[in-house]
């Protein structure tokens, strides 16, 4: 049995403990698990014996090749963060995400239980208008989300110490920004020196045009979520829900260009990667496309403000995957969950050059027709 736990049993007694545990009647033989899928770090299953339909996730005791290990803080920030995310987000647009959630994390047993959103509509069939409707309803809730203020303090990826949940950085955001850019600043210049060719000169420029006007003074930390992928979007229908957050206390427009290039270039270039390769991303690239689109539309909505501090902020993204994998290619060799997460260094290798030849044709279109 892969899931998390010390005990030794069946996965159908695990599944039992917890129903047990929230007072829902058990299942009496393996033919009564309706397994809904499986991520990088969980088991889900529907549970249809309540009023409501629900999900109860197991975790795992193997991810990315390796042995998790419990680590009550580490459960406790991902289920506390996930509890507080999808309250935060249904404030901001109602039933976007699971209405209900609840957790229980000890060594013999850890799960989550939550509302089920229903089955999504496969990238592979979903036409361009609906990719492109989903992708703007998306938009429109990453916008109404900036408008409400952090249930949490701090700033970055959530920690659980003491019995509480904050960012994990206590910095002011304005003394935050600076810096964040300044390292940007750094990365692109190691890509400007290094052996690969692209239009440099371009580049730079762009850097100088672009850099500079990084939102900082207007920006203030929002709680949002990192965690887009399609996998973790259910697309129903006749809307979009989002489940298995990754929360982080940040600015909008880093997170909102964060789903800009993952929809326009990380998932369309890292088809190839075990982590990925189920997904089959390459197949779907006019859909991911359109849903970057959407979204593009309804955050920005009118703002030439938005408009140029997401370009911004796209822009600084590719410096930072291109970055990345600049590094990579400079180890001797490739951890196992690199590999998993990134691929072989000859695919790292093809990637930097597909991401270093978008750099250096980086559209300044938007840019021109404001002005
Ligand atoms: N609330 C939910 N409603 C509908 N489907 C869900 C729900 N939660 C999980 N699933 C399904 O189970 C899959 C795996 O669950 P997920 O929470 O994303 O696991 P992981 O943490 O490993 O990524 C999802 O991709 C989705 O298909
Ligand atoms: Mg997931």
């Amino acid at each position: 049995m892969n899931i998390l736990t010390n005990t030794v049993g069946t996965e159908l007694e695990q599944i039992n403990k917890a129903l047990d545990m929230e007072g829902l009647p058990q299942l009496k033989t393996v033919s009564e698990i309706t397994s809904l899928g499986e991520g990088a770090w969980h088991y889900a299953y529907l549970v249809n014996s309540s009023a409501e339909p629900l999900v109860l996730r197991l975790p795992k005791k193997i991810a990315y090749d390796k042995e998790v290990g419990f680590n009550y803080d580490e459960l406790m920030s991902d289920y506390a963060g996930t509890h507080a995310y999808y309250q935060h987000a249904n404030k901001a647009k109602e039933g976007i995400c699971p209405k209900y959630f609840t957790f229980f994390v000890s060594e013999e047993l850890t799960y989550t239980i939550e509302s089920y959103v229903g089955t999504s509509v496969g990238l592979g069939v979903q036409t361009n208008d609906q990719s492109r409707r989903y992708g703007i309803e998306l938009g429109e809730f990453f916008s109404a989300i900036e408008k409400l203020e952090s249930p949490l303090s701090g700033l970055g990826y959530l920690k659980w110490s003491n019995g509480c949940l904050s960012g994990e950085l206590d910095m002011d955001i304005h003394s935050f920004i600076p810096q964040e850019t300044e390292e940007y600043s750094e990365e692109l210049e190691t890509l400007l020196e290094s052996d690969y060719e692209f239009d440099k000169k371009r580049v730079r420029h762009l850097g100088d045009e672009l850099i500079p006007k990084r939102s900082n003074e207007e920006e203030r930390l929002i709680f949002t979520n990192q965690d887009t992928s399609p996998e973790n979007m259910i697309f129903t229908q006749d809307r979009i829900h989002i489940i298995d957050p990754y929360p982080i206390i940040y600015t909008g427009p880093s997170l909102a260009a964060n789903l800009v290039f993952n929809y326009q270039t990380t998932f369309p270039t890292f088809y190839n990667t075990k982590r990925y390769e189920k997904q089959r991303y390459n197949r779907h690239i006019e859909q991911l496309k359109k849903i970057a689109d959407g979204f593009i539309e309804g955050y920005v909505q009118d703002s030439v403000e938005k408009r140029d501090s997401l370009q911004v902020e796209v822009f600084l993204k590719h410096v930072t995957m291109a970055y990345t994998h600049l590094q990579l290619l400079k180890k001797d060799t490739l951890n196992r969950e690199q590999e998993i997460r990134y691929g072989l260094k000859s695919q790292i290798e093809n990637r930097l050059e597909i991401l270093i030849e978008r750099l250096g044709k980086f559209p300044l279109e938007h840019k021109k027709a404001a002005e």
